[in-house]
């Protein structure tokens, strides 16, 4: 579905993603972990195209993507969630929700169309919001909500646009305890359905081990593991890539 291919970009002299080579399949959630500016959240720009990459290739469904613009990735089906600043701020969750359904099935605004079809848009918009549990918040103004309802919005608005690849990079950073589940749990229910392919970018070692079916490592932009949970994480590499200077310090 996704492939990378030596995949890198200097950033200056400094590699921040340097060399991955890494494919993704339908119907697997792919954790993608490392420590603190390993490089995760630019081979994430990479792949959706908020970044040009120095060398190497991105492909999509065996489709050469590399040299397309972010929005031209989106409609092949590359999904990422998107930043608030992005969407209409002094729109209603569900106006933005339902734009993004609307622009998903490739309707144009049409002032004429029947009170039917609008509802029918309304309804799955609803449904979305649902889904991420934040329906009711669906009549507030974006701007207005609180953090961990905004990033809830950006996966209700992934999931409106039906991508065949969800990307979330640390999609509960910043969540009050009681919003994350709702959140883990809609990854989970994209999981389910068995034909997508999900890259989480995530810290919380115990939400990897539940939700994943292969951890990759990126450590100094470098791919350093990429395997099933269980062996991944307690391979020498990973605890290295972790501890650092402290399992050094533990040998002297
Ligand atoms: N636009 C940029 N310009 C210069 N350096 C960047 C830029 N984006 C990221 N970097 C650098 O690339 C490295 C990887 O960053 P990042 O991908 O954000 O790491 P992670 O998401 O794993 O914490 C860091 O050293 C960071 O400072
Ligand atoms: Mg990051």
């Amino acid at each position: 579905m996704l492939e990378t291919e030596g995949l890198t970009i200097r950033f200056g002299g400094h590699a921040a993603v340097d060399g991955v080579s890494c494919a993704f399949h339908p119907g697997t959630l792919t954790a993608i972990v490392g420590p603190n500016g390993a490089g995760k959240t630019t081979y994430f720009n990479l792949i959706s195209g908020q970044l040009a990459a120095t060398a190497g290739r991105v492909r999509l469904k065996g489709r050469d993507i590399t040299a397309l613009a972010a929005p031209r990735r989106a409609q092949l089906g590359l999904g990422r969630a998107f930043q608030l600043t992005n969407l209409f701020p002094n729109l209603t969750a569900l106006e933005n929700v339902r734009l993004a359904v609307q622009a998903r099935s490739g309707r144009t605004l049409d002032l004429l169309s029947r009170a039917a079809r609008h509802q029918d848009l309304t309804d799955q918009a609803m449904a979305h919001l649902k889904a991420v549990a934040l329906a009711d918040r669906a009549g507030a103004i974006s701007a207005t909500l609180a953090h961990g309802d905004q990033r809830k919005l950006e996966v209700a608005i992934l999931l409106a646009l039906e991508p065949d690849v969800f990307m979330f990079d640390e999609p509960t950073a910043g969540m009050s305890v009681d919003d994350v589940p709702a959140v883990l749990d809609v990854i989970a229910a994209i999981k389910a359905r068995g034909d997508k392919t999900i890259l989480l970018v995530e810290h919380k070692m115990d939400v990897v081990r539940s939700l994943s079916d292969r951890i990759v490592v990126l450590h100094h932009g470098r791919l350093v593991a990429d395997g099933p949970p269980a062996e991944v994480i307690h391979s020498d590499v990973v605890r290295e890539a972790y501890l650092g200077g402290a399992a050094e310090s533990d040998h002297g």
